[in-house]
Formats: C-alpha cells, structure tokens, sequence
C-alpha cells in the first residue's frame, strides 16, 4: 500500500546497510524529517554524525503524511487554550511558522524538488450542528489571538455544500518524500553518513552504544527520531498511537480543492497534488486506534465512497495509511530524555509532525551543540504535567490494562487449523502458546509468537495491512515478524504452525 508520493517521487540515492563499527561524535535513529532535519543542522559543524534506518529514508510517518504545513493544530487551537492558556497558544503558532520558513528556506538552499508551494488552509463546516459552529467560533478567536489573520469566507471553495469557513493564508504544502529525499542527499555530500536497511536493536547508554544486526556504533550523542521512542519509556503511556486512512484519485473537473482542507463532518482532510499535468485529489480519514480497527477494509471502502459523493473524478489510484502518536497533554515531548544527558527524543506529534518534526530538529540540534532555544521549554520531554495529562492518560492506560487481561484471557484455543482461511490471520492459543498465525493465498501456514516484545501484550489481526499490530503502544509487525513502526526493537519471534 503505497501513498500517493510514490508518483511523484525523484529516483531516490540509496544508502548501504551498516555492516562495520563506527566511532560518531551523533548517532541519529531514524531516517524521517526528525532525524534529517537534526542530522542537516549538525552536518557541517564539527561533529561527525550518523543516520541509521531500519527500512528506507522517508518510510515511516514522513512518506505516509499528507505533506501539509501550517502553524495551527489540525486538533484544533482552543482545546489547547483551554488547556494551557494563551501564552501556549501563541509559542505553538510563532514556532511552528518559523519551522515552516525553515523548510522553505531548505528547499531554496538545497535546490530541493518537492513541488513546495505557499497555500491557504481552510476549516470548513458541512452543516449548522451547533456543536461544530460552537467549535468554529472557539478555533477563529484563538487563531486571532495567536496572531494569525482569519478570513471567514461565505462560498465554499470545494465542490460541495457548506455552512461557514475559515481561511489562514500563509501555509504551505508541498511532497515530504522528495523533500526527505533532498535533504538525505544534501546532508550526505556535507559529510553525515547515512544507513538504511539497518534496525537499531539495542541502545547502551552508559557505554553510548548503538547495535544492529551486524555491527554497532559507539557515540555521545543517541538520538531517538523515531517517531515513538524504542524500547521501555515511561513517555509510552502519554501517547496514544492511532491509525488513519488516505485514497487518491485523478479528478476530471476544473474544482480542484487548492489548499489545505479540514471538513468538519466525521472530520477528512483534503488537498489536492498535480503530477505531470494530472490532478489528483486526496482524503484523509477514518482514524482508530491501533490494533483496533476494522479488518474488511470498510476504511477504504468509506472514503472512496466520500470521494465519488464530493468530486468528479475519473479513477482511483492509491490507499495507504500511517501511524500517530498523540499527547496525553497535547503537545510534543522533544529533548532530553528522562535521567540521560546525551540522550535526545522526539514524539507525541498527532497529525501534525512535519512541522513538529522540523522543530524537534532545531530544537535537539541546539541541545546538542549547547546552544539557547526558545522553545524547548515550552516542549521539554521531561516535564511533568499530571493534571493536564490524567484523562488520556487515564483512557490509554485503561484500554492497555484491558488488552492486557481480555487478550490474555480471552484467546480462544485453535481447534481446528482450518478456520483461519487464504489471507487470514488469527492470534489463538495452542501448544501452551498465544501464537499468530497466519495462511497466505497459497494456503501455505506461517506462525509467530503472539507475544510482543516490547512489554508483552498479545499483537492483533490487521486484515487491512496484513500485519500484526499491538494494541498498547503501536508496535506493528510484517508477516515475516519484523518490526515496521512503534516502540519494539524485536521482532516477533518464529514459531512452527501447528498441524
Ligand atoms: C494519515 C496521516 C497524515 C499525516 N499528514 C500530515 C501532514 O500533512 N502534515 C503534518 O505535519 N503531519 C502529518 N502527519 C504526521 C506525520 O506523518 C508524522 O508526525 C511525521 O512524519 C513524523 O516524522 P518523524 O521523522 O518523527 O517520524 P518518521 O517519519 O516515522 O521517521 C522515523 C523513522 O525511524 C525509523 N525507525 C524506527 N525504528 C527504528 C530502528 N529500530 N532502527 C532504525 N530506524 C528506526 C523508521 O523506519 C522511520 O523511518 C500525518 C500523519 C498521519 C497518520
Ligand atoms: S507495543 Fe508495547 S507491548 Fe506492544
């Protein structure tokens, strides 16, 4: 399942997998605008910096995004007002506009070809519901108080019915694979050494050891810009890791949808991308939580149908989803983490890390190179924020104690191996063991143990991705039981299928 970047994409450079020891003054987890942007503002300054990559640059979160940016929340503003106050509100939109001019200058400097354009974004209302005007006049009130300029518009600029809109200028979007991908070149001529296919397994830092399969790297600096940090973190529990949905479709109409747009129905994001003079229009939608969603691709099938309802459009032509981590306080944790001096991360960046993740960058970079940021404090990964925090804190660590008990509990023991059908896949309990197992088209069986090793909880059937999927903190794995995203450094270990 491929997003649609996969179109427009430069050829991208390869980088070798890391098979010797290496000495580095930086070593940065992950190849996604986190960790580029960190290892692009650390190239050049003295320090010898290294990216190492479990799969390929830009194939995490980054190559999965929307590629929007804009210094509001799509969340929403008010929410975090009321949470934090004004003073928040205002930091939140001053550093993530100046996050944005730092990708646009990025993109000058390194002569980057990812179709980076300035655009408005707009908040859109389909009907009258009380609750979503309510909501409307909340967003346009602290959105001026950050300093941003509203313009409420009364004709709807897409090809359907709307009740009231909002419109910030000044945004931006543009193609956050080959921006990845430049920036991944530029900083590999600058000198930053960078690995892909290379699964960080084990971090040591009290030696400041990194290992792979292969080799290891012995640093000071440990960067995890992994999107969730890897392995046991207390951070774990304040994030909430949820799944969401994109269709793209060539569109046969002269309506395109030139923006960035958040409808407030059962919320879609939309924006359009052009590609060889085609135009194509994406929807967003249909978030659950990992290891908890729908297993007959109903996700797909309801935005294709949002689609055909709303534009004109000749034919599909990609589904994809991505992974998020949202705060259980609302913002991002970035910095130090908890009891290390010179080990950084950077995570709960919700639905909106390209800006979040360029900030991480300047913000961990500084740190690094004991330099003043004025926003580190606002965003420090080791505050402390227990009243702000307690209800999602409260809802993510019930539903983990429930995976916990009703999984372990619950699984149903494997009486006949003819129940699990071509494509299937099902966690049972058999031999002693919760296994995962799964029958490929063939009808050939493959078994994993169901037991993820990051903190033990039972993975899930993913129908829709063919993946096992954790329902505590988003660890997620490939058939073969490789990691593909969350905070395991294991994979699922390999089990014989029953007969
Ligand atoms: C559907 C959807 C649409 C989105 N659209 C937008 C948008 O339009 N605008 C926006 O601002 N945000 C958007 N986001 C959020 C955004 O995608 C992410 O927050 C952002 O890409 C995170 O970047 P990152 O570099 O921190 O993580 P990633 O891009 O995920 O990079 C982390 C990298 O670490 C690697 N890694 C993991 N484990 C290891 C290991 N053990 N060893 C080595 N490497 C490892 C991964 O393979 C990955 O490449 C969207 C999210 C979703 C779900
Ligand atoms: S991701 Fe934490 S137990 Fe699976």
């Amino acid at each position: 399942m491929a997003a649609i970047w996969k179109i427009g994409s430069n050829e991208a450079d390869h980088y070798p997998t890391l098979t010797h020891h290496i000495d580095a003054d930086v070593a940065i987890i992950g190849a996604g605008i986190t960790g580029l942007t960190t290892a692009e503002r650390l190239a050049e300054t003295g320090l010898s910096v290294v990216v190492i990559e479990a799969l390929t640059v830009g194939k995490g979160g980054t190559g999965g995004s929307t590629g929007n940016l804009y210094s509001i929340l799509a969340s929403g503003l008010a929410p975090l007002r009321k949470k934090w106050g004004d003073d928040i509100v205002r930091k939140v939109v001053t550093s993530r506009s100046q996050a944005i001019d730092y990708i646009e200058e990025a993109v000058e400097r390194f002569g980057i070809d990812c179709q980076f354009h300035r655009r408005p974004l707009y908040r859109i209302a389909t009907n009258e519901d009380k609750k979503i005007v309510n909501m409307l006049d909340a967003e346009h009130e602290a959105m001026v108080l950050a300093g941003l300029n509203i313009e409420t518009i009364e004709d709807s600029p897409l090809p359907f019915a709307m009740e009231r809109g909002l419109k910030i200028e000044g945004q931006a979007q543009f193609n956050p694979l080959n921006y990845v991908h430049g920036l991944a070149k530029a900083i590999s001529l600058r000198g930053v050494e960078i690995y892909e296919n290379s699964p960080v397994r084990k971090v040591d830092y009290d030696q400041g050891i990194i290992e792979t399969d292969s080799a290891h790297v012995t640093v000071k600096h440990i960067v995890h810009a992994t999107h969730t940090p890897k392995g046991i973190s207390l951070l774990h529990t304040m994030l909430l890791p949820s799944r969401e949905y994109g269709v793209s479709a060539k569109i046969n109409s002269d309506v395109y949808p030139n923006g960035i747009f958040f409808v407030h129905d059962s919320f879609h994001s939309i924006r359009s991308y052009q590609h060889e003079n085609e135009q194509y229009v994406m929807v967003i939608g249909e978030q659950h939580k990992t290891g908890e969603g729908d297993l007959n691709n109903t996700c797909f099938d309801n935005l294709r149908d949002y689609m055909g309802n709303h534009f004109e459009m000749t034919e599909f032509c990609h589904q994809w989803s991505n992974q998020q981590y949202s705060p259980a306080d609302s913002l991002p944790y970035i910095g130090k983490i908890h009891g290390q001096d010179h080990a950084y991360l950077a995570t709960g960046f919700s639905g909106d890390g390209l800006v979040w993740g360029t900030l991480a960058g300047q913000i961990i970079s500084d740190l690094i190179l004991g330099e003043e940021n004025p926003w580190h404090a606002s965003f420090d990964a080791r505050r402390f924020t227990p009243a702000k925090s307690a209800m999602k804190w409260a809802e993510e660590n019930a539903s983990v104690s429930k995976s916990l008990f009703k999984d372990y509990l619950g699984t149903k023991k494997l009486k006949e191996i003819e129940e699990i059908g071509r494509g299937q896949g099902k966690v049972v309990s058999a031999g002693g063991e919760k296994l995962a197992i799964y029958r490929d088209e063939t009808g050939k069986l493959s078994a994993l143990s169901a037991i993820c090793p990051h903190m033990m909880c039972l993975v899930h059937w993913n129908g829709v991705e063919a993946s096992w999927d954790c329902p505590c903190h988003g660890s997620r794995f490939d058939l073969e039981g490789e990691v593909s995203e969350g905070p395991s450094l294991h994979p699922l270990a390999k089990r014989d299928p029953p007969s």
